[in-house]
């Protein structure tokens, strides 16, 4: 199959590592072609670590990062089966890229949007029908999980096809309703805002509360560390896509949050947010 990937940031990036992975042709798409090759950059620094602990053989890394092509425009996704966007959480933004794409007729066009409504998503494409969500987990290449979420005219045999492309994928598809945040956010999330707001009214500093989460919950990662991880420009979006949805007031960014994001400081892929990652080893910077 020929799989674009549209945006080729960490998610993108890492499905399109996933998609090369199960065998697929993957046109990597980002809006400026050396955007593209960074994404492929960051996929072979991944594979060269898996290569070095043995978990991966030379050959294969190589045929993977060979079926990957880096691309500026989505005119080289005429030829596509499967489409998935996974640009920046920003309703405008998807809906301007969705609505741009000419793809051929029985391509499937899915979206990784972590929480914008689906039906509103597959209103701006040309194919409705052919048209859901597709909800991969950071880091692509180790979470199990992809939520499948059909929106309002999905159709029945466009979701069969999804979720036999979710398994090929080596990945575990559940199925959620276009509800906002869908079933992972909509628990996820809401909990690392508390978490924000915690350290706001100074509950615990960043180590406690991240030490809480982790030994007293078992968390791979504390919450701060995992909302850094996530982005926070990225959970920042997500609740207020929560928040302006439903008119619920319990799903309001943290202010701390806010400020964050306010300042550029976004998480890793800035280089600090509630952890400076910019030495040796990530330090709390509360
Ligand atoms: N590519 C391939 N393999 C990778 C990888 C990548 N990009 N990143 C990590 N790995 C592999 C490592 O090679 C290692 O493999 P091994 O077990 O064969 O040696 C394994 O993953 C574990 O990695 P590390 O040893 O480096 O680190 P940890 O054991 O600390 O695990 C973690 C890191 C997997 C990130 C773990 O801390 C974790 O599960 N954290 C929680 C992640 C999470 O909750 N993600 C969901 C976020 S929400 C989301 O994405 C939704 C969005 O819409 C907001």
């Amino acid at each position: 199959m020929r799989i674009g990937v549209i945006g080729a940031g960490i998610m993108g990036s890492g499905i399109a590592q996933v998609a090369a992975g199960a065998g697929h042709d993957v046109t990597l798409i980002d809006v400026a072609r050396d955007r593209a090759e960074k994404g492929k950059a960051g996929i072979a620094r991944a594979l060269e670590r898996q290569v070095a602990k043995g978990s991966l053989d030379q050959a294969a890394a190589e045929a993977l990062l060979g079926r990957i092509d880096p691309q500026a425009e989505t005119s080289t996704l005429a030829t596509a089966d499967a489409v998935i966007e996974a640009a920046t959480e920003n309703e405008e933004l998807k809906r301007k890229i969705l609505s741009g794409l000419a793809l051929a007729p029985h391509a499937l066009l899915a979206t990784n949007t972590s929480s914008i409504s689906i039906t509103w998503l597959a209103a701006a494409t040309d194919r409705p029908d052919r048209f859901l969500g597709l909800h991969f987990f950071n880091p692509v290449p180790v979470m199990k999980l992809v939520e499948i979420i059909p929106g309002l005219a999905t159709s029945a045999e466009t979701l069969a096809t999804a979720r036999a492309l979710v398994e090929g994928l080596g990945k575990t598809a559940i199925v959620a309703k276009d509800s906002p945040s869908f079933i992972v956010n909509r628990v996820l999330c809401p909990m690392l805002n508390e978490a924000i707001f915690a350290l706001g009214e100074g509950v615990g500093t960043v180590e406690d509360i991240d030490a809480g989460l982790r030994l007293g919950a078992n968390h791979p990662m504390g919450p701060l560390a995992l909302a850094d991880f996530v982005g926070l420009d990225t959970l920042h979006a997500i609740m207020l896509v929560m928040q302006k949805a439903t008119g619920d007031p319990k799903y309001r960014p943290a202010p701390l949050l806010s400020k964050y994001v306010e300042a550029g400081w976004f998480g890793r892929k800035s280089g600090r947010g509630f952890y400076d990652y910019r030495g040796d080893k990530p330090v709390p910077t509360l």
